[in-house]
């Protein structure tokens, strides 16, 4: 038996977290720091170790739990999932407001106008007030079961607040999506992992919510915001629309506070020109706005036709879509050595902006598309994202149109291009290629760098045209009098200059290894390199397995680290960092170096397992030691066989190589927490 104590602390802690989880997610004011609130789910996930029978399914701690599915169930919706007719302009709208005054014999009618939000729609069962499904649209009578997904978006209640008394059963429905500081953080891990880049957040979000396996979809970052009542069992809803959004506010879910009450079409077409001109502003994107008859008793009243309600329509924003001509395709070459291909278009205005180029990401996105020089083709403009080339308009063609091939020398200083068997680009082999010192320079200078305030990419550049810099440790040597003599510049910028620059000597090790510039090597690589040596010097005198032993790194990333060091260039330039007074130590402790249970042993991993995703135990037999290899051998220890082992396991069989099952290699070295 457990003490009351405890079970009431878990009770506290519980409540607690869901308080804090709902001012930051629901009411956007947090009353507490990141760090504190990580503490509190620190200190309940250390109870709830020490006591798995006191962990409940909803508990704050297990968003993210059980094991990925084979595939998911499908849903039945008990009141259909509709779609919305469209608006283009105020001429539409007068007129689904005219055949709405006809139906409901009055034109006192208020309206609700709110974002329509570019993500997919999402029903959320609770009963008794907690979460016990969520599902997609599909087809909108039949969806996907994807509750164990959506358990693990942050904004998702898991429970309803009980100071606003949640009925017996209710569904509420809402629109999934990416927001996009998460959208483009996510882009920038995967481009220093050499992945390629997702083009638009919906996409993303539709692909992050189908994955089988909840983890990847906690990866993620998605979120929530609810605009309807699904239904309701047990209890009256209010009487109108935006009483339903109140309420639903109360009881805990994120609901959107641009949504906006107007008594008619004038005010609307206010609200709608408004957010034309900020949509690019907002941190999530938007395809248009929807109107709906604020009161309930009417939008029953006036019922639908086909799949659409007669009583909301969406009032679409002007495509983002337009086309042009591509003119030429050209390339630039980014910090890392990639070539980037990009098109050069007939400029063309796209939801009211002149697009000159557009990305073409990789030589594998335009051999897919078939995208040719002097192509027509369509360019879209989704939010902050760079334009991008969607497609040629093939029937346009006229046979004069060319096929691109990659340069086979670097544009900016002559060197070989080599594509490496399983890397999605081009780059070019030079190290010091004058393009990639510049953008290296400008990632050093940035905020996933040292994050030199006031040093954008402009005054880089500026920098090193003038000859002021050519490496980071010239940034150091920089002169009051020649910075002050610059463009736009002055005693007090170079002053303010000088001081960001000072400023960035005690940053943290893991900061300085990011800032670098090794290939691969993003801040979260960076963070565990810097616990695992605690030195600039160690890190650079590291052997490949030594790397490799981290967890997060991989092969390729450990040859990558070592080969960026195994150049004495790059080492120089570390030695002249901790000249100039960089420090280059760590000042936490490192982490423990002791014996570790599978020092020295080589292992392979094979079938399908029940506690680790394939990644997950790799990482922890490097974590103990251990060496993953792809193939059996005689040297090899042992084979942790799951589910379906294939050849693996016949092999390990063939040479007597000890196999143990998923149960017994954790009951042998346990399981991370
Ligand atoms: S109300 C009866 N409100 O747009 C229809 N939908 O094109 C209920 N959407 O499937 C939809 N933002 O996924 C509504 N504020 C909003 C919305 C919204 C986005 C999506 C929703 C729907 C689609 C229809």
């Amino acid at each position: 038996m457990v003490g009351q104590p405890l079970q009431a602390r878990l009770d506290a802690l519980r409540a607690e977290i869901a308080a804090h989880d709902y001012r930051y997610h629901v009411l956007d004011a947090p009353v507490i720091s990141d760090g504190e609130f990580d503490a509190l789910m620190r200190e309940l996930r250390e109870i709830e170790e020490a006591h798995p029978e006191l962990t409940t399914p909803d508990s704050p701690t297990q968003r993210v739990g059980g094991a990925p599915s084979p595939e998911f169930a499908e849903v039945h919706h008990p009141v259909p999932m509709l779609s919305l007719a469209n608006a283009f302009g105020r001429d539409d709208l007068e007129a689904w407001r005219r055949r709405l005054t006809a139906l409901l014999e009055t034109d006192e009618f208020g309206l609700v106008v709110e974002p329509k939000i570019d993500g997919l729609a999402i029903a959320l069962t609770y009963e008794d007030g907690r979460l016990v499904r969520g599902a997609t649209r599909g087809d909108g009578v039949r969806g996907e079961d994807v509750t164990a997904n959506v358990r693990t978006i942050r904004s998702v209640p898991l429970t309803l607040r009980a100071e606003a008394s949640p009925p017996p059963r209710l569904e509420a429905r809402g629109e999934v999506y990416f927001p996009l500081d998460a959208f483009r953080r996510m882009n920038e891990q995967r481009a220093e992992a050499g992945e390629p880049a997702f083009a638009n957040p919906r996409n993303a979000a539709a692909g992050a919510l189908r994955q089988l396996d909840p983890r990847i979809t906690a990866s993620r970052r998605l979120a929530l915001w609810v605009y309807q009542l699904g239904w309701i069992d047990g209890a009256e809803p209010p009487a109108t629309h935006w009483k339903t959004m109140q309420w639903l506010r109360e009881l805990g879910f994120r609901v959107n506070p641009e949504m906006r009450r107007a008594a008619d079409l004038n005010e609307v077409s206010a609200y709608y020109d408004d957010w034309l001109s900020a949509r690019f502003e907002k941190a999530y994107q938007t395809d248009g706005l929807v109107i709906k008859v604020d009161r309930l008793d009417y939008q029953r009243h006036v019922g639908f036709v086909g799949r659409e309600p007669r009583w909301a329509v969406a009032y679409k924003f002007p495509a983002e879509r337009s086309r042009t001509r591509l003119l030429s395709i050209e390339v630039n070459v980014g910090r890392t050595g990639s070539l980037n291909p990009y098109a050069v278009l007939e400029p063309v205005q796209v939801s009211g902006v002149t697009v000159r180029q557009a990305t073409l990401h990789n030589a594998d996105n335009i051999a897919s598309k078939d995208i040719r020089i002097g192509d027509h083709v369509w360019v879209e403009r989704a939010g902050e994202v760079i334009p991008q080339v969607i497609g040629p308009i093939v029937e346009e063609r006229n046979g004069s149109e060319r096929v691109y091939a990659m340069p086979e020398r670097c544009p900016t200083c002559d060197a070989a291009v080599v594509r490496e068997e399983g890397d999605a680009m081009h780059r070019c082999v030079n190290g010091a290629c004058p393009a990639q010192r510049l953008e290296n320079l400008k990632h050093f200078a940035s905020k996933g760098g040292l994050d030199v305030d006031g040093l954008g990419e402009k005054l880089v550049a500026l920098l090193v045209e003038k000859g002021l810099v050519e490496n980071y440790p010239d940034l150091y040597a920089l002169q009051r009098d020649e910075l002050a003599a610059l463009e736009r510049m002055g005693e007090k910028s170079a002053d303010n200059l000088l001081a960001a620059i000072e400023a960035t000597k005690t940053r943290p090790l893991a900061q300085i290894i990011a800032a670098l510039g090794v290939a691969h090597v993003g801040r979260e690589t960076a963070e565990a390199l810097a616990r695992r040596f605690g030195s600039m010097e160690r890190l650079m005198g590291a052997a490949a397995e030594e790397l490799e032993a981290v967890s997060g790194v991989g092969p390729i990333m450990a040859s990558a680290i070592r080969s960026h060091f195994d150049v004495e260039a790059n080492r120089k330039i570390v030695t002249a960092l901790g000249a100039a007074g960089v420090l280059l130590e760590s000042e936490q402790a490192v982490e423990a170096e002791g014996p570790r249970p599978l020092d020295g042993m080589r292992l392979v991993v094979t079938g399908r397992l029940d506690r680790f995703t394939r990644s997950e135990i790799q990482d922890y037999i490097k974590r103990l030691g251990g060496q993953v290899s792809g193939s059996v051998s005689k040297r090899t220890d042992f084979v942790v066989a799951g589910e379906d082992a294939g050849s693996k396991l016949a092999d390990a069989q063939a040479l007597e190589v000890e196999v143990l099952d998923e149960e017994a290699f954790v009951s042998r070295y346990g399981a991370p927490a």
